[in-house]
């Protein structure tokens, strides 16, 4: 049943194709784990699939992070929920628009992780095409950015990513490590739609209304699709003395996309000052 001949070897070894046989379209076994995540995606907008790496896929990853961490890049930011950066003068003093959150984290992106095993995880067909199956999006492409393409993020204590809502559809990710202490996905489902910003309820939750926050944590090796543009979300920020560690990928239902310039140098390569003091 495992196509595991097309497959580098070290892969076939690294991701639990008999618990998850995202390699074998066609089967039953395949509709039948398509069909469940589907399922779960459709009514919480997300899912995961713990172990997904097997043992020795996590203990690499992780290793692949470690060797690579000196080359990380800091990033400090300041935005509201929305990105939006010239606010309408006539927006209400308390309006969400007018709420200024921080983000901090260190990055590694595609170009730092080419010839590594996180390339390969990227760039592995099963991964792609099963997320277009979930998703049912006819076909995925890899995103053309040389740096948002993949990425490693790293939340030291006191890091976190404020509320906001994904440019992209969805992402895939797999958690690198875990931490006991904070850095929690939170998570308010759903709060706007393609017409409808939702300010008055994403104005609650940054007010601190915590009844619809859902708050979750994965373990190392679990692959995730999360659907982010609609649901505001947020890694809440780390305590403790670990480092949380996550890897990003995305695709894209179209070729050649990239992130703007001014996008990317703010997300990824700049500290910024806290514009309010
Ligand atoms: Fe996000």
């Amino acid at each position: 049943m495992l196509a595991s001949n097309t497959l580098s070897s070290s892969l076939a070894k690294m991701i639990d194709f008999e618990k998850y046989p995202i390699n074998a379209k066609g089967s039953s076994a395949y509709d039948q784990l398509l069909q469940s995540v589907k399922a779960t995606i459709n009514e919480k907008g997300t899912v995961s699939l713990p172990n997904f790496l097997t043992a020795e896929g996590t203990k690499l990853l992780q290793q692949t992070v470690i060797d690579k961490t000196p080359e990380a890049n800091r990033t400090r930011r300041f935005n509201n929920v929305y990105d939006m950066k010239e606010i309408p003068e006539d927006i209400p003093e308390d309006h969400a628009l007018r709420v200024v959150l921080e983000s901090s984290y260190s990055s590694l992106g595609r170009s730092q992780l080419r010839e590594t095993f996180i390339e390969e995880l990227y760039t592995c067909p099963f991964i792609k095409d099963f997320a277009a199956d979930v998703l049912d999006i006819p076909q995925l492409y890899f995103h053309d950015d040389s740096y948002n393409a993949c990425v490693v993020m790293m939340y030291q204590p006191g890091d976190k990513i404020d509320w906001h809502f994904d440019y992209g559809q969805f992402v895939c990710l797999i958690n690198v490590q875990e931490i006991e202490d904070g850095g929690f996905h939170e998570c308010v489902t759903d709060i706007r739609t393609e017409d409808d910003n939702g300010y008055e309820a994403v104005g609650k939750v940054l007010k601190g209304d915590r009844s619809q926050v859902h708050q979750s944590r994965s373990s190392p090796g679990a692959f995730t699709i999360f659907k982010g543009r609609y649901s505001l979300h947020r890694v809440a920020e780390v305590t403790g003395t670990e480092t949380r560690k996550s890897l990003v990928m995305t695709y894209e239902d179209k070729e050649g996309v990239v992130l703007t310039d001014e996008v990317r140098e703010r997300y990824f390569y700049t500290v910024a000052d806290d514009p309010q003091t």
